[in-house]
């Protein structure tokens, strides 16, 4: 009876693990549903690493404008280095001698963010593992002779509860075997069969991602990358298949129609619900991904401004992706740590109303400006963030239907308010005049409604 029992069970698996399987087309590939873990998590940071460290100069696309004689990198290499001198000739240069993996998480766990997602490779194709498909250009060969994928994967899961994403570049400028292909209008695939696929393969594999970042389609359908073949291992027989998430980036035409959440553009911020969950991807220097040595205050966006696009995204159902650049020596630079441990202290107070939220019916308010709404189905709370304080002493929140002696508000962080109904609909909330000391939080404010529709 007990082996009847167990055969039938082992039946029981193997049929739904059958049933289970996705194919490699994107109606099935588009039907698995996204693992809730990543809609919960709502922000998560960007890091864009790699030889573009190096020069630290102009962006992390070095050395395609120079290669394309742009004047500024052409003078900047002119000035700087000797004659000769090639891209290749930055990977020594690499040192990271600073980084330290387990700093690295402490700043993101402070950081209130719930994933990362690091560089594996970018376009100019040097990886920051000991990739067997990238001899002599992978950061054990050269430079630091570490493999840092490793490392930070390491140190992320020892110290803290981050999840690991990856980005990695399908195309590479220069790979001859791209451009092999591409001369032959990307009719041969010996760039991915024996490159992106087995590297992508090894990465998820090694390491183990949760979000697997794909960019860089070099202008080739999802045909040439074989990108439903992939996912549909990724998907069914990886060892993350449960848990792992990807965006929408596998070859021409597939952003924002394929794959698990979408990107739509780097920045995309839409302004209103989206139906899909989708991701925004900024960079908190404004003009690059990279770090730049020559980057000015100014170029750098301010913490008001972070925490209004955190909760604009949230509240249109979005995640929030924000990039940093690490220097070639493996810094986090003061400016960039300051701004992620002030995200952690915002969220510290009021995280309350992101984490684990919902989109509510409206995203912003329809009279007040610069209010926007998540809703936490759990607990039927509301919360409305309020992005400038109400120095009148009071705010209208036109759109919750409240009902006295029911609901309820509070300032998070602080306690309750008194509210009155306002005409034609809403409540008027009263926020008294509090000083510094009494502030729960300097960026952006958030009420918390119970009781109310
Ligand atoms: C850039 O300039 C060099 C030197 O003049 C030249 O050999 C090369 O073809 C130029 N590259 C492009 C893409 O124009
Ligand atoms: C596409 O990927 C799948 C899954 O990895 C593999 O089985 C298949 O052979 C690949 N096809 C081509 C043409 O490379
Ligand atoms: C907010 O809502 C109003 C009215 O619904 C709308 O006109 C406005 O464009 C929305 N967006 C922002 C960013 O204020």
């Amino acid at each position: 009876m007990a082996a009847v029992a167990v055969l039938i069970s082992v039946f029981v698996l193997i049929l739904g693990h059958c049933a289970a399987k996705y194919e490699p087309n994107w109606d099935s590939i588009d039907s698995r549903p996204l693992p809730s873990w990543f809609d919960q998590a709502k922000f998560g940071i960007f890091i864009h690493w790699g030889i573009f460290s190096v020069p630290s100069f102009g962006s992390e696309w070095f050395w395609n404008y120079w290669h394309k004689n742009m004047t500024a990198y052409v003078d900047f290499m002119k000035k700087n280095y000797p004659p000769g001198f090639t891209y290749q000739d930055f990977g020594p240069l690499f040192t990271a001698e600073f980084f330290d993996p387990k700093e690295w998480t402490d700043i993101f766990s402070a950081s209130g963010a719930k994933y990362i997602v690091l560089t594996t490779k970018h376009h100019e194709g040097f990886t920051l593992w000991g990739s067997k498909n990238s001899w002599n250009w992978n950061a054990v060969d050269v430079g630091p002779k570490r493999d840092l994928v490793d490392e930070l994967s390491i140190a992320l899961r020892a110290n803290s509860d981050l999840r690991l994403g990856l980005y990695h570049s399908l195309f590479e400028w220069y790979n001859p075997l791209f451009l092999m292909d591409q001369d032959n209008l990307f009719t041969t695939n010996y760039f991915p069969s024996r490159k992106t696929l087995p590297d992508l393969v090894d990465l998820v594999n090694k390491y183990k991602p949760e979000v697997l970042w794909s960019d860089g389609d070099g202008n080739a359908p999802d045909r040439y990358w074989n990108s439903t073949g992939f996912l549909a291992w990724l998907y069914n027989e990886s060892p993350v298949r449960d848990t792992v998430v990807t965006n929408d980036r596998w070859g021409y035409g597939s952003i924002c129609r394929h794959g698990g959440y979408y990107t739509c553009s780097d920045r995309y911020q839409p302004g209103h619900l989206l139906k899909h969950k989708w991701e925004n991807c900024m960079t908190i220097d404004k003009l690059s991904w990279g770090f730049r040595r020559n980057a000015r205050l100014q170029d750098y966006l301010g913490i008001t401004e972070l925490v209004s696009t955190l909760v604009e995204t949230v509240s249109c159902g979005g995640n929030l992706l924000m990039n940093i650049g690490p220097t070639h020596e493996g810094r986090i630079s003061p400016i960039f740590e300051e701004r992620l441990r002030q995200m952690g202290q915002w969220l510290k107070v009021n995280g309350e109303g992101i984490y684990n939220s919902t989109p509510w019916r409206a995203q912003n308010d329809s009279v007040t400006a610069n209010i926007w709404y998540t809703w936490k189905p759990q607990d039927k709370a509301l919360f409305a963030f309020l992005l400038q304080w109400p120095d009148s002493g009071a705010v209208v929140l036109a759109d919750p239907v409240p009902t006295e002696g029911l609901t309820q508000v509070a300032l998070l962080g602080y306690g309750a308010l008194k509210w009155e109904p306002v005409k034609p609909g809403g409540l008027k909330v009263h926020v008294p005049p509090l000083s510094l000391n009494q502030m729960p939080c300097l960026w952006a404010w958030t009420l918390k409604i119970t009781g109310a529709v």
